[in-house]
């Protein structure tokens, strides 16, 4: 189980319909999480104003733009392989250019252009605004780079386009970047300091897409929960903010509301809360508001008090349960879902066997869950030894997947033989004749069309269920529909 928002989608060609007099043709392809999808979608808009329709053939294109992941090895090394892939094409296709967007533009700098010359262009995830620039220098045969991070891009500004979109759900951007420098991990480097997004442009984004007929939007950020937005500029600036600006102040669980007030009846979600900076104030927002949805994804990546504080996570064992403790006397039914790393440096037996004892008390519904990868550059790779064998690495990982597949049956056979409402979102994979969608908790459900169609808000009974999915019957449309 790789963190990926669906793994079908890794490296999903995207496309749309373009506009009549756009003349060239992009191809881009997304890896890694729900923000690099969203950003694309922002690349894509930015394009469109430059002559750029999508297509989804990749020999059709102009420019092949690849949106990247750092997060771990195996992330890049599948973007490396479609490199090869991109050029072995260029090589008989001599006006294709070649771009590399997102993190691993970010780490690698000119590195991919100058040392190992496999593109043309390499732009880090703040610098999208450039394009336009960079596509005229390499139009004119020069090679372009611009991975300067910003603190203040948000592209609050840019209207993304919906790139294969259902139609019924989407994504909104609220912050970008990650101060928190978890030792393990690449984002702050390659996404910079965190910086939030102003609060009536994302209220603005919201009703446009109710406008078209969406029905949930997901807030997404690295860390949803340190969300500030004071008049603009960095999170750790917020120290030198003048009276005003801290009196008229958004946070996330302010920014919660807005939305929820905003559109009543769409449904809210957001990812991903981190336990050191989550408020009660956001459970209690949570649970005044229906249309709210009853999940949180809390990772917490190991549940030793020792590996924790050599991860840099500013919460203990305890602290955590105590969040646990919290959200289920406010949210009773409130889904929980984690990330797990199994094999950080020095791990021992006994911190992995606090990690699933830890899962034993929370009893997640979902989770995601990877071995240790060293980055370069991280505080870990830096100052500890990647030193828990491979085959130790994998056997722990599989005990964590193991215990985690155990607790999502158990959760998910919690519904059967209740109502739940459900949004439907589209076709079940498996399945012509039958929809997909979710409850409020994320837990997929699917059941017989009938005469519903996609974008209702239906009360479904569930009959019976595998290990993550639901199976039921719709008994009539929910009173939010
Ligand atoms: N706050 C972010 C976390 C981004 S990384 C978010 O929005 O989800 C996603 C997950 O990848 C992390 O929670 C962690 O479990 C995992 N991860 C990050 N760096 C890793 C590394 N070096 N090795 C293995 N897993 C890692
Ligand atoms: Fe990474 Fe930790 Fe931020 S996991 S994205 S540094 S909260």
């Amino acid at each position: 189980m790789e963190k990926v928002i669906d793994e079908s989608v890794q490296g999903k060609a995207l496309s749309l319909e373009g506009k009549k007099d756009n003349s060239r043709k992009l191809y881009i392809e997304s890896y890694g999480c729900q923000m690099n999808f969203s950003d694309s979608e922002i690349v894509a808009s930015i394009l469109a104003n430059e002559g750029f329709n999508t297509t989804n053939t990749l020999e059709d294109a102009d420019l092949v733009l690849v949106n990247t992941c750092s997060i771990r090895e195996k992330a890049e090394l599948t973007v490396r392989k479609r490199l090869e892939k991109f050029n072995a094409i260029k090589a008989t296709k001599p006006h294709m250019k070649v771009g590399v967007l997102g993190c691993m533009a970010e780490r690698l700098k000119s590195k991919l252009l100058e040392e190992e010359k496999i593109v043309d262009m390499v732009v880090g995830p703040d610098a999208y605004k450039d394009l336009p620039n960079l596509i005229q220098e390499i139009d004119e045969g020069r090679s372009a780079v611009n991975v300067i991070l910003s603190k203040e891009e948000t592209y609050g500004d840019v209207a993304p386009v919906r790139l294969n979109s259902n139609g019924v759900t989407a994504f909104v951007s609220i912050t970008r970047g990650c101060d928190n420098m978890c030792t393990f991990c690449v984002v702050p480097f390659t996404r910079g300091r965190e910086r939030s997004r102003e609060p009536q442009s994302i209220i603005q984004e919201v009703d446009e897409l109710w406008e078209k007929g969406y029905k949930e939007v997901t807030l997404l950020g690295q860390n949803v929960d340190s969300y500030l937005w004071y008049g603009g500029g960095l999170k750790k600036d917020f120290a030198k903010a003048s009276e005003i600006q801290r009196a008229t102040s958004v946070n996330f669980a302010k920014l919660l509301e807005m939305v929820a007030l905003a559109q009543p009846k769409m449904r809210i979600r957001f990812s991903t809360s981190n336990p050191q900076d989550m408020t009660l104030d956001v459970i209690h927002t949570m649970s005044k508001y229906d249309n709210i949805c009853k999940n949180i994804h809390l990772p917490v990546q190991s549940g030793s008090n020792r590996i924790l504080k050599a991860m840099n996570r500013l919460h203990t064992r305890e602290e955590y349960f105590e969040l646990i403790d919290n959200i289920r006397a406010i949210i009773p039914d409130c889904g929980i879902s984690q990330d797990m790393i199994a094999g950080f440096p020095t791990e021992t037996e006994e911190d992995h066997k606090d990690t699933l004892s830890l899962m034993e008390y929370v009893k997640y519904d979902y989770g995601f869950m990877f071995a240790y990868s060293e980055r370069p550059g991280t505080m870990a790779a830096r100052k500890l030894e990647d030193d828990v064998p491979l085959h130790i690495k994998k056997r722990r990982l599989n005990e964590i997947i193991g215990l985690q597949r155990e607790h999502c049956r158990l959760r998910t056979e919690q519904y059967v033989g209740k109502v739940q409402e459900v949004l439907i979102e589209g076709t079940s994979k498996k399945s012509l004749d039958h929809w997909m969608g979710r409850n409020s908790q994320n837990t997929v459900a699917v059941f017989p069309k009938e005469h519903y169609k996609v974008g209702d808000f239906v009360n479904v009974k569930m009959h019976s269920c595998t290990s993550a999915t639901l199976i039921g019957e719709v008994v009539g449309y929910s009173d939010n529909n």
